[in-house]
């Protein structure tokens, strides 16, 4: 694939905080992981275990996207059913922007993976003959989605930290806020983390893994958790790394629409089981704008919701599974079911109010086949990366796939280096940065949510040159208030790395002047595959 590179937005200090390597509290291990969502864990797991490895993760160990993953994990296992398959689909969905190389590695290697998460003691559903169930979601063309119930992220999620654990080769921080990344001279020796204590620490590794998640938490109405907020790929960017395919944001067609509660996401699953979309008035719309209907893909049918509200006046639309049994929807859908009832929604009776919201991000730090940045020793896998299987648009289940997939041959990726990276563990590298910082009375809070909201109305599910502007302009302001600003908090770190971020999604969104996938620009509405059918990577050393 072809890419247009380009400076991303400038004005960023290399560091957010000023500090000294001769002065700092230290621990030395071979590889640091940033992040305990299904992609960090599953990563520690395939490394050897002749490796000193940390996880740091900004929460407690079960916060993170994975754990609220409802849908499950697409894999080709029906005898009708082919990696092929998978691929094309994949490929369809992600509107002629996706890596083939990369989609064949993940269908490919796709089996073996889930086999060793049985082996870690998964419980997926079963069908009465004892094979993995699977159901259907949007744009697949089989039947191949494997699950627990409507929680499969946190059933996966759950055993790996047990299995995580166990190992004595592995530490685990929590509530550790990975700042930064060291480098010295464009290879990787270590993170910048705040610890628990509230202290400024140095964790040397050579290898440095980023599986931090991504930027749901630049919107204001998404389905992440709050720590969401793009950590991974601001500082990837600072330290010199390369950012790919930052417009593609997802919405999630169908998440509960509430006065209580606008976050709850209700998976795509349920249409796979026949739940049909409906508008204010009782009509169905969805075969009037795609031939697979509810289960078109994505990017389709949240276009779709939010032209049907356009016409309707409204701010949501139903989702309609009345017609199945009471005793198979508590049973398929446990989760779902019981927070719908929480509301006064008895899903077997009444319709479900919902509407789009925002829920992945494809863009991230763009890496290899091997989870490979530029930066030599620093790996990127799950959500944080940009590995291109998505492509403009993520087929639905890929995405704990892909943290699988690429975590382990980063696994191998190490066991393959592994006298190498030895021979660099235990080295302090030379390192004093020092930028004059005024304190300021700073209410990150406040700024964070006037952010999200610039982002939610402006960069959202359509775009346009105008609205581009205007969050940039208001994006840029707001940067330019927190420049000479001292960090003195991790939220206010944070919001750096989401203005970081969010200045660059609008860009990336002001330069591709087409609609394709996730991106739609009303005022370029069609794609233009000429000009088009190509990346845009961001970097500070383009
Ligand atoms: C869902 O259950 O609808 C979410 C699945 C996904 O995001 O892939």
């Amino acid at each position: 694939m072809t890419e247009i590179r380009e400076q991303g937005v400038a004005g960023t200090d290399r560091y957010l905080v000023n500090f000294n390597t001769d002065e700092l509290p230290c621990e030395f291990y071979d590889v640091v992981i940033i992040g305990s969502g299904i992609a960090g864990m599953y990563t520690a797991l395939s490394i050897p275990k002749k490796a000193k490895v940390l996880v740091i993760t900004k929460e407690t160990i079960e916060i993170n996207n994975s754990v609220l993953a409802q849908g499950g994990i697409a894999v080709s296992l029906d005898q009708h059913d082919s990696p092929d398959l998978h691929f094309q689909d994949t490929l369809y969905a992600g509107a002629g922007l996706c890596d083939e190389d990369a989609v064949k590695v993940l269908v490919t290697e796709a089996a073996e993976n889930i086999a060793t998460l049985c082996l870690y003691g998964v419980r997926f559903d079963r069908d009465e003959e004892n094979r993995l169930a699977l159901t259907r979601e949007g744009a697949h063309s089989m039947n191949r989605i494997i699950h627990t119930g409507d929680a499969t992220g946190k059933e996966v999620c759950d055993t790996l930290v047990r299995a995580v654990s166990r190992l004595d080769n592995v530490t685990i921080k929590e509530c550790t806020f990975a700042v930064d990344l060291i480098t010295e001279n464009n290879e990787c020796k270590g993170v910048l983390a705040v610890n628990a204590e509230g202290t400024l620490m140095a964790y040397y590794a050579p290898v440095v893994v980023c599986a931090s998640g991504g930027y749901g938490r630049l919107y204001y109405h998404t389905t992440n958790p709050e720590v969401a907020t793009g950590d991974g790929a601001a500082m990837a960017y600072r330290a010199g790394a390369e950012l790919m395919d930052l417009e593609f944001v997802q919405f999630h067609p169908t998440v509960l629409f509430h006065p209580e509660n606008k976050s709850f996401l209700i998976s795509e699953a349920v249409r796979g089981e026949g739940a049909l979309l409906k508008n204010i008035n009782g009509e169905r719309f969805m075969p009037h704008y795609h031939h697979m209907a509810e289960l078109a893909p994505r990017d389709v049918v949240s276009r779709a919701i939010f032209e049907e509200m356009k016409k309707t006046g409204s701010d949501h639309v139903f989702l309609d599974i009345t017609h199945k049994d009471r005793n198979f929807l508590e049973y398929r859908f446990p989760t779902i079911f019981k927070t719908c009832l929480s509301y006064g929604i008895d899903m077997s009776k009444d319709y479900i109010p919902v509407a789009p919201s925002q829920h992945y991000s494809m863009g991230g730090i763009k890496t290899d086949e091997w989870g490979k940045s530029d930066i030599k020793g620093f790996y990127s896998v799950g959500e944080a990366a940009c590995n291109g299987i998505h492509g403009a648009n993520r087929l639905a289940s890929n995405s704990l796939l892909e943290g699988l997939v690429f975590g382990r041959r980063i696994g191998r990726e190490i066991e393959k280096n592994l006298e190498d990276i030895k021979k660099c563990s235990g080295i302090k590298p030379s390192i004093r940065f020092y930028k004059e910082r005024k304190k300021k009375e700073l209410d990150a809070v406040r700024l964070k949510e006037e952010l999200q909201r610039i982002m939610q109305q402006n960069v959202g599910i359509i775009r346009s040159r105008e609205s581009l502007n205007y969050a940039m302009e208001s994006i840029l302001k707001m940067n330019e208030e927190l420049s000479d600003a001292e960090l003195f908090n991790n939220q206010l770190m944070e919001l750096k790395n989401m203005l970081l971020l969010s200045s660059n999604v609008v860009k990336a969104a002001l330069l591709r002047e087409e609609s394709r996938g996730a991106h739609f620009r009303s005022d370029f509405p069609a794609s233009d595959d000429e000009k088009w059918l190509k990346n845009i990577v961001f970097g500070v050393n383009i």
